[in-house]
């Protein structure tokens, strides 16, 4: 699907599509990658798009608060899952809970959701 022109995209927010009952969340990353998720949580089905943007506490020394992933993890909204939109893998440990995600490419300027291809990234 053809989800507008890359300018609609700006970064640090998530931009919500719609393809027939689809509802798709698109985030343009600092880095320039673009994302697009399904608008439900693996969870419990959560509008998981209405959650919060950014980043979490990476795996440290003890003692040691380390931030990373910035603006490359959505928080569902609902029970505070974290997820990674390169991936769509949960973050938290012994959860096999994935977003679903979509294939995304810019295209003269505009960007196109495969919604048939996975978009996960490692
Ligand atoms: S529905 Fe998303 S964390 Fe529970």
């Amino acid at each position: 699907m053809d989800a507008g022109p890359i300018e609609d995209f700006p970064c640090g927010a998530v931009h919500m599509v719609r393809e027939g009952r689809h509802e798709i969340g698109v985030v343009r990353g600092a880095n320039g990658e673009i994302y697009a998720i399904a608008n439900r949580c693996p969870h419990r089905g959560g509008a998981i798009c209405k959650g919060a943007l950014g980043g979490t506490l990476m795996p440290s020394e003890p003692g040691e608060l380390v931030f990373g992933m910035a603006g490359e993890v959505l928080r569902c909204p609902w029970h505070g899952y974290e997820f990674s939109l390169r991936t769509g893998k949960c973050l938290f440990t012994g959860l096999a809970l994935r977003l679903r995600t979509y294939r995304v490419e810019v295209r003269d300027g505009r960007v196109h959701i495969d919604m048939k291809e996975r978009g996960d990234r490692s």
